[in-house]
């Protein structure tokens, strides 16, 4: 997910209001986006009228507030499947559970549910619901089928609910959305679902990049952003698969629909990828430390008379090496990634036999391609077989790809 939250003037948003607690807080993204210039419509669902008055909406998006499927005066004016399209991106917030099935079925009985079934353009979702809820299986799946459909989903964040309890069902707060919502429109075509199901399988990927302490305040770290694995991630579920995704620290946002494993260093990341395991298709993207520090003490290390401090580096885990050499459960597919600033091809293929993986992706993270951070890629799927070169793409293009082989490899049918 970018920070900028620029170039949303003129644009147009449909926002679904849903009866939820959090409806307030849609007053408030409103606001927000109208002061980014952008034209709002809303839509207040039946319960949703409970929480937030259509004249509070009125005043702040200007604008007629639309409640009703069968109301004349609205289709003389301006129709359901018209209000669905002339939007640049439908948002719905809060996202209820219940809108989440009705989209996720294709129910159309009211206004809302009509028009996420009418319209052509992208839709975000943020949902808002007490943590019970979003984690019944109910919620679960149907937010996987919103995935699997293209649905953005710019939340839920974990922590203490207005109902007391304490968990991932909060919707995020307006100016979380609204980056959401710039990230939906900052490129024109939404990217296409991975040809070839994964539905059935299990997918592990690692994602980010590790923290090795020094001591209790300070670390070792790379640039990676993390954006390469999410997106993987991201793509994985889409295709139908049950993904879990194991985190190295970073700063965007968790793909929606995966479950998340989040770790610190190299010795905690190896621990969740083998709690994850057994899976069919194991993606390592995370840029692994290769050191740590031996002996990290329990005290900040002081500047004094001792002089400088000498580390004294260990070698980490090698997670791919580990899993693609599992004795007992080695994934069907185990893909590593080499980011290198040189000689890519040739270290890839040494990369491939040495660690005996089936797919290597080389990424050449040299200066100035801006790669490692950056929100695109060149990379090139390096098999036993050959390697197939891709353009500078998005890093969403290139996980829809990645996983477009790998279900191409694996076939159809899930291993029973
Ligand atoms: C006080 C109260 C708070 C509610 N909060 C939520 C909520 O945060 N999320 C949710 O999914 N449903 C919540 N509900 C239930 C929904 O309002 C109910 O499922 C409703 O049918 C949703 O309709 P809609 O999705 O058309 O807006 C709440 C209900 C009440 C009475």
């Amino acid at each position: 997910m970018t920070s900028a939250t620029g170039n949303l003037e003129n644009k147009q948003v449909l926002l679904i209001v849903g009866g939820g607690i959090a409806a307030y807080k849609a007053l408030d993204l409103v606001r927000r986006l109208r002061e980014r210039g952008v034209h709002v419509r809303a839509v207040l669902t039946a319960a949703g009228k409970n929480f937030v008055t259509p004249l509070s909406l009125a005043s702040l998006t200007g604008n007629k507030v639309h409640e009703e499927l069968f109301s004349l005066t609205d289709e003389a004016e301006m129709g359901h499947i018209e209000l669905s399209r002339a939007a640049d991106l439908v948002v719905v917030a809060p996202a209820t559970a219940d809108l989440m099935a009705k989209a996720a079925n294709g129910l159309a009985n009211d206004l809302a549910s009509t028009l996420l079934l009418a319209t052509d353009k992208k839709v975000v979702m943020a949902p808002a619901m007490n943590v019970r809820m979003w984690l019944h299986p109910a919620t679960q799946r149907n937010l996987a089928q919103l995935v699997r459909d293209g649905v953005i989903f710019a939340g839920p964040a974990d922590g203490a609910m207005a109902c007391g309890e304490f968990g991932p069902g909060r919707m995020f707060e307006p100016l979380q959305i609204v980056e959401a919502i710039a990230d939906a429109l900052s490129s024109d075509t939404s990217i296409p679902l991975p040809a070839g199901s994964l539905a059935g399988r299990r997918v592990l990927v690692t994602s980010g990049p590790t923290h090795e302490p020094i001591d209790p305040v300070r670390y070792i770290a790379n640039r990676s952003s993390g954006r390469q694995g999410h997106a993987i991630a991201q793509a994985a579920a889409r295709a139908g698969a049950q993904v879990t995704l194991v985190s190295g620290p970073v700063s965007i946002a968790d793909p929606a629909g995966v479950t998340m494993r989040k770790v610190e260093t190299a010795t905690e990341m190896l621990a969740a990828v083998d709690a994850a395991l057994p899976v069919d298709i194991f993606i390592g993207a995370a840029a692994v430390a290769d050191w740590r520090v031996d002996g990290v003490g329990s005290n900040k290390i002081k500047k004094g008379a001792s002089g400088t401090p000498s580390l004294k580096l260990v070698e980490n885990p090698d997670i791919l090496a580990h899993v693609a050499n599992h004795s007992t459960t080695r994934p069907e597919l185990v893909v590593g990634f080499a980011a290198e600033t040189n000689d890519l091809l040739d270290h890839a293929r040494a990369k491939l036999l040495r660690k005996g993986c089936d797919l290597v992706v080389a990424n050449d993270v040299g200066e100035g391609t801006g790669v490692m951070g950056g929100t695109r890629n060149t990379a090139h799927l390096v098999s036993r077989a050959g390697v197939d070169s891709w353009p500078l793409l998005d890093k969403d293009e290139v996980a829809r790809r990645l996983i477009e082989s790998c279900a191409d490899l694996l076939g159809t049918e899930p291993r029973s």
